[in-house]
């Protein structure tokens, strides 16, 4: 279901932004300073282990960064190779998944991340710890984790969930997006709806679905404890989401 959603939205992910090119600027910016002061430098090995169309990715490249880039989806993929040609960047992008990351060797990284809320597509605590467990077998001794996830224990549960998201205009069309929350225990579906409103010819609606689970900070800085990971925590107030790091003992 995450890999239909993310190979089918990769065309349309940018709509999601106010600004794509900018989100980029902005969140490698953060990032980079995190990364810096956490002892990574230009020429240390970071791996973005959910990269999507590049978000994190593409801004760290330019700042300098030695990224390579894996994703569960094909489409997302392709998409990142697209903009990589766009800009005059290059690296290596892989099909790989965050509970296994059979790519990256054994203690070879620097930094990994996995930004925008892509731990929470993983749907139970077990496949979390699993995921956390690959990042720390990847990094290297001193290694930062890096993950930027919602704050779920500030969002009301209810249900039906209607989230108004955005209004774009590109190409002669008016883009509305919106999400539908629809809440299931602990997890939730989601559908986004993306609708392209030309000014000449016919409207169209597009739906595209996906599953949370709603796992809270807590829980996830205590699991990232249970992985094996040193001094766990949560920055606030410096990313448009809150980021959590841990390091790799050693
Ligand atoms: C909200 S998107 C964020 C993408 C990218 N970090 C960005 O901000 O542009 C979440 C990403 O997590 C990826 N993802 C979800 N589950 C994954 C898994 N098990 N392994 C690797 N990537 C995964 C999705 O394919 C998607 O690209």
């Amino acid at each position: 279901m995450t890999t239909d959603f993310y190979d089918e939205l990769a065309p349309f992910y940018h709509l999601i932004f106010e600004d794509w090119e900018r989100a980029i600027e902005r969140q490698g910016e953060v990032l980079a300073g995190v990364l810096r002061d956490a002892g990574v430098g230009p020429g240390d090995e970071v791996l973005d282990a959910s990269c999507g169309i590049g978000t994190q990715t593409l801004g760290l490249l330019a700042r300098g960064f030695r990224v390579t880039a894996s994703d569960i989806s094909a489409g997302a993929l392709a998409r990142l190779r697209t903009e990589l040609a766009a800009r005059g960047l290059q690296t290596a992008t892989r099909l790989d998944d965050l509970r296994e990351l059979r790519y990256a060797a054994d203690g070879s990284l620097a930094a990994v991340l996995a930004c925008d809320n892509s731990i929470p597509h993983l749907l139970d605590d077990g496949q979390i710890l699993q995921a956390f467990r690959s990042c720390l077998r990847c990094l290297r001794p001193g290694g930062i984790a890096v993950f930027s996830v919602r704050d779920y224990a500030r969002i009301e549960r209810r249900n039906p969930d209607l989230r108004p998201h955005a209004v774009r205009v590109e190409q002669g069309a008016r883009l509305l997006a919106y999400q539908l929350w629809e809440w299931d225990g602990d997890c939730y579906d989601l559908h986004m709806y993306l609708t392209r409103d030309p000014d000449a010819g016919p409207c169209e609606t597009r739906v595209f679905r996906s599953r949370y689970y709603a796992i809270g900070i807590a829980r996830l800085l205590q699991l990232l404890a249970e992985a094996g990971f040193a001094q766990p925590r949560r920055l606030d107030d410096i990313y448009f989401q809150p980021l959590l790091t841990a390091r790799r003992p050693g």
